[in-house]
């Protein structure tokens, strides 16, 4: 009897676990309630539209739609100053990883997905490289490509100079960040800005949490 039971538990849980991994999505590792919790404080920039980083002056970045999966890379990016900017790196360094992996979840929510409409605008040359990881309209085709479109083209151009200057230290984006000449770059910033479905600004206000699905 108590056999069979735990028998029929196992199966049960097997099945229920088969259907949370066809149905969940890649962020589905983090736990959203908690990460709203714990990312409080990021809202005080995150949760602001017009929030500007100051010395130099550009927008923060956009989280909500972002994947999930690179969030918690950038992240650890700041905690083990691959990235530099102090007050990330200050912030990344009281999380842990299961930390990072609930925020993740929480400021992602859903995950923009391609339209798969024709591109907002004349794409300029120079995105014709980019488009292998980051998609014509800017939605990164994998977890761990940023998502661009709709972000802050202020953003995007700091971070792509920071690929040149070594501020940021990815053996990924280095080698296309170096090819650009700067009117390129800011073509670039401002064609992935325009495109759609849009990032955006995570809702300071929001009430109602269901965990991703
Ligand atoms: C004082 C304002 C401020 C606070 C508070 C803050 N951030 Fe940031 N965050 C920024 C700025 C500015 C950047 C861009 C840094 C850069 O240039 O690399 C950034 C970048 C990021 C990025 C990288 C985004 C991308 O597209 O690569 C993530 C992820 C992030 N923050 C998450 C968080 C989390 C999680 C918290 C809370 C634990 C937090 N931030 C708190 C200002 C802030
Ligand atoms: C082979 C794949 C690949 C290609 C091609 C590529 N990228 Fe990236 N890109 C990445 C990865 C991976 C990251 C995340 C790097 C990191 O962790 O900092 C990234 C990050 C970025 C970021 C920072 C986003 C953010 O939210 O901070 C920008 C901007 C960017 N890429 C623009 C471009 C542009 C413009 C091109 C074309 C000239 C390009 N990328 C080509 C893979 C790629």
């Amino acid at each position: 009897m108590v056999r069979s039971l735990h028998k029929f538990l196992v199966s049960s849980l097997a099945l229920v676990a088969a259907g949370f991994l066809f149905t969940a999505p890649a962020s589905a590792a983090g736990d959203p309630v908690r990460g709203k919790t714990l990312g409080y404080t990021c809202l005080g920039c995150h949760g602001i539209e017009t929030y500007k980083n100051v010395y130099p002056t550009y927008s923060v970045p956009k989280l909500r739609g972002q994947h999930a999966e690179y969030i918690v890379a950038a992240l650890k990016e700041y905690r083990d100053s691959q990235r530099g900017h102090a007050t990330m790196h200050a912030h990344a360094s009281t999380l842990s990883d299961q930390d990072m992996q609930d925020i993740a979840a929480y400021m992602a929510g859903g995950e923009v997905k391609t339209a798969g409409g024709a591109p907002v605008g004349k794409p300029p040359a120079a995105v014709a490289t980019c488009q292998a990881c980051h998609g014509q309209d800017g939605v990164g085709i994998m977890g761990m490509y940023p998502t661009l479109s709709g972000q802050h083209a202020d953003y995007l151009m700091q971070a792509l100079n920071d690929y040149r200057k070594g501020v940021r230290k990815n053996a990924i984006m280095a080698p296309f960040a170096a090819q650009l000449k700067p009117e390129e770059i800011k073509e670039v910033a401002e064609y992935f800005a325009r495109q759609k479905p849009s990032l955006l600004t995570v809702p300071t206000k929001e009430k109602v949490l269901t965990a991703a699905k």
